[in-house]
């Protein structure tokens, strides 16, 4: 994984930052604040029951941030979450918020053995990383044959974005396709994020409860003005539809 600043700021800083944020405002903002570019609830509700998960299922959460969504998960539908994370700074955040298991890990070397998960999801991490082959073959690997694989992926809808935030690379929605077949993910269902969107009420109000304190806190600090500039950067481009993020089940073949 590139260690470019912009993401240990975003995922490793915000990440620690975050935990000590919702330790001050309550635990009712815990699930909000962790789900960082997982979307809302309708898109993991939709990504959970296309992949059939359901209580007991074993979930690998790979490049899991501080944990929200499979915290979603386990709360919603009962599956037993394993999280992995190369930040240690989220891993942390994730393990003092939730509790499950969380390992250290890049997703393009995981520390488990074939077949060791019923299932596994993947989200908004796809964009960050260079090699996708490497990442998704490897989350394949340790799904067990013909189990579900989910994916969030912020696909870049024209040939070349006016604005790269620092180390992101948006595959088309073509290239995704050519990754997913060449690493053995068959896709079965796909939803673009934008028909997903509706959230419980207050649920974006307490995500913005905690990134208000964590500016009061730590607005001043350079890694916070990195961390904004390159969130302002995504979201941008997400807002003028030139990056569509887009959910995709798929079974490992
Ligand atoms: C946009 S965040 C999404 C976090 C979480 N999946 C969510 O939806 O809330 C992207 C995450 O991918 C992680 N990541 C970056 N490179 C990775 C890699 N090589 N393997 C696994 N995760 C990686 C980052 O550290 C970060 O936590």
């Amino acid at each position: 994984m590139s260690e470019a600043e912009p993401m240990v700021d975003e995922f490793d800083t915000v990440a620690s930052w975050t935990s000590a944020a919702v330790a001050e405002l309550g635990e009712d903002h815990a699930l909000p604040a962790a789900c960082r570019g997982s979307g809302s609830p309708a898109a993991l509700d939709w990504l959970a029951a296309s992949m059939g998960l359901h209580g007991g299922t074993r979930l690998l959460d790979s490049g899991a941030g501080v944990g929200g969504p499979s915290e979603y998960a386990a709360r919603t539908c009962g599956v037993r979450p394993i999280l992995a994370e190369p930040m240690a700074g989220a891993c942390r955040a994730a393990r003092d918020l939730f509790g499950r298991p969380v390992v250290v890990a890049d997703g393009a070397r995981l520390p488990f053995p074939d077949g060791a998960f019923e299932a596994a999801w993947s989200l908004g991490v796809l964009c960050t990383i260079e090699d996708k082959r490497a990442y998704l073959a490897e989350l394949r690997r340790v799904v067990s044959p013909g189990g579900p694989v989910g994916l969030l992926v912020y696909t870049r809808a024209v040939e070349s974005l006016p604005d790269q935030p620092e180390g992101n690379s948006f595959p088309s929605r073509y290239e995704l396709g050519e990754d997913l077949e060449a690493t053995g993910l068959s896709v079965v269902a796909e939803l673009p994020l934008a028909d997903a969107t509706s959230a419980p009420e207050g649920w974006q109000q307490a995500a913005d409860r905690v990134d208000e304190l964590i500016e009061h806190q730590h607005g001043e600090d350079e890694r916070w003005q990195r961390a904004k500039k390159q969130q302002e950067t995504i979201v941008g481009l997400i807002q003028r539809e030139l990056v569509v993020g887009i959910l995709v089940a798929c079974r490992a073949t």
